[in-house]
């Protein structure tokens, strides 16, 4: 049945593109299609915040955007993305967006983009067109490098002593390597939000474990065909994916019912057809085989660690077999979880299992919305009903007013 769907919709797509020239424009048809072709910038300004740019250097080289949403006070509030994604997931809702919420509401929004991604894709001296070594990087480096550069840079342009945070998926896995390997940086969060936390993915199902499973043969077959680079925003895969995904009403049906609901938990009435059109020009935004393989590797191995290089390669590097694993005990800047019934990547089993390990969890709720999955933190039609109230009440439970 799949693929009989799936070969119908390559035959439309093949046969659509022998007559027409793609024009993304002409195809979008949601109720905010200008929305699908502006960039974080011109979102954030048609949505009444003008955004400040920073870039930021980290430690070993890369250049990292970051997107500022100033405030009425100077209690900065820094919003992670996750895996493949960027800062525009943010505000992708306008109004009903959590970026544009709190600028609404006076908090002084701060906006960070992993190296990789559609707007950090610079290098002191790498060119990711023309370097491998560009795309050398797992998780491991966006918790170690790029997370605590962008801090440091909020915390120095706001004169603030801390900061809020609040990641989605992959955007709080972060601040768990970053907690565990730089303890200093723990004090400098005052509360992080975790909505999806991602960090063991032990209990997972197919298709999820099954992707997992697959990470590192893929990146090895990439390897070898001289790919380091995973979905780039500009590149062809991207571009080819996008072509396909933008079809209407079939490129809903194959990408968003085949691929994306497997993946992150059935729900069409948050992630509707309209705002799926918007979605699918943002994302894939682009990241590395290797930080895809390392979820891979944590997955299969049933342990969060260290990015494993082969028994040769961990004994140069760590002085072990075995990668390292991320001492947990040592994150203990305070951290609010979400997690939902219906997320396939972050089961409700490994949020159990992640809030044990935490020394200072202060708040675990499972969203009560039944069919709340992976992407309804920040993606969901009507996150302002079930997301907000919670985000807002742990705020000030936390005496974080703008
Ligand atoms: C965003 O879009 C504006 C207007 O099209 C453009 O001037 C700007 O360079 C873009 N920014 C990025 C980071 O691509
Ligand atoms: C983590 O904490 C342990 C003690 O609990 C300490 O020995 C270790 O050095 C810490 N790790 C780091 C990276 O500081
Ligand atoms: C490597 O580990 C062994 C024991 O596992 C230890 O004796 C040795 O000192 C370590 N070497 C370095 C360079 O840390």
């Amino acid at each position: 049945m799949r693929h009989c769907i799936l070969i119908i919709a390559l035959t439309l797509f093949l046969k659509c593109n022998l007559i027409q020239t793609f024009n993304p424009s002409t195809l979008i048809t949601g109720i905010n299609p200008e929305d699908a072709l502006l960039n974080f910038t011109g979102l954030a300004r048609k949505y009444g915040h003008p955004a400040e740019i920073y870039h930021v250097e980290t430690q070993d080289g890369y250049i990292l955007e970051l997107y500022h949403l100033p405030g009425t006070g100077r209690k900065p509030i820094l919003l992670m993305h996750g895996f493949l994604d960027s800062s525009d997931t943010w505000i992708l809702r306008g109004k009903d967006s959590l970026g544009i919420s709190l600028a609404d509401n006076g908090y002084d929004v701060w906006l960070g983009n992993t190296r990789g991604n559609r707007y950090s894709s610079s290098h002191i001296s790498l060119d990711p067109q023309k370097n491998p070594e560009y795309w050398m990087y797992s998780i491991h480096e966006l918790g170690y490098y790029d997370l605590p550069a962008i801090i440091d840079e909020v915390l120095l342009r706001t004169g603030a002593q801390s900061l809020t945070a609040i990641g989605h998926s992959q955007g709080n896995t972060i601040f768990y390597i970053l907690g565990s390997t730089r303890p200093e940086y723990n004090a400098k969060i005052n509360l992080l939000i975790a909505l999806s936390p991602i960090c063991f993915m032990h209990n997972t199902s197919p298709p999820v474990s099954t992707y997992l499973k697959l990470a590192p043969k893929l990146a090895k077959i990439a390897r070898r065909m001289g790919i380091y680079d995973l979905l780039r925003y500009d590149g062809p895969e991207n571009k080819f994916i996008r072509k396909i995904c933008s079809q209407p009403i079939i490129g809903y049906a194959v990408c968003a019912r085949l691929f994306i609901f497997p993946l992150i938990g059935f729900d069409p009435t948050e992630l509707e057809y309209e705002f799926y059109e918007v979605l699918i020009h943002h994302l894939p935004a682009g990241t590395s085989w290797m930080n895809y393989e390392h979820f891979g590797q944590i997955g299969m191995s049933k342990r969060f660690a260290r990015y494993d290089y082969g028994i040769k390669g961990n004994v140069i590097k760590y002085n072990s077999t075995i990668p390292p694993l991320y001492e947990l005990s040592n994150v203990t800047m305070p951290i609010a979880l979400l997690g939902g019934r219906n997320d396939p990547l972050s089961t409700l089993e490994d949020v159990d299992l992640l809030k044990d390990h935490l020394p200072n969890y202060v708040e675990y709720l499972v969203n009560p919305r039944l069919q709340f999955n992976h992407g309804d933190s920040v993606w969901g039609k009507n996150m302002k009903d079930y997301l907000f109230r919670y985000i807002y009440s742990t705020l000030e439970w936390y005496d974080i007013y703008p």
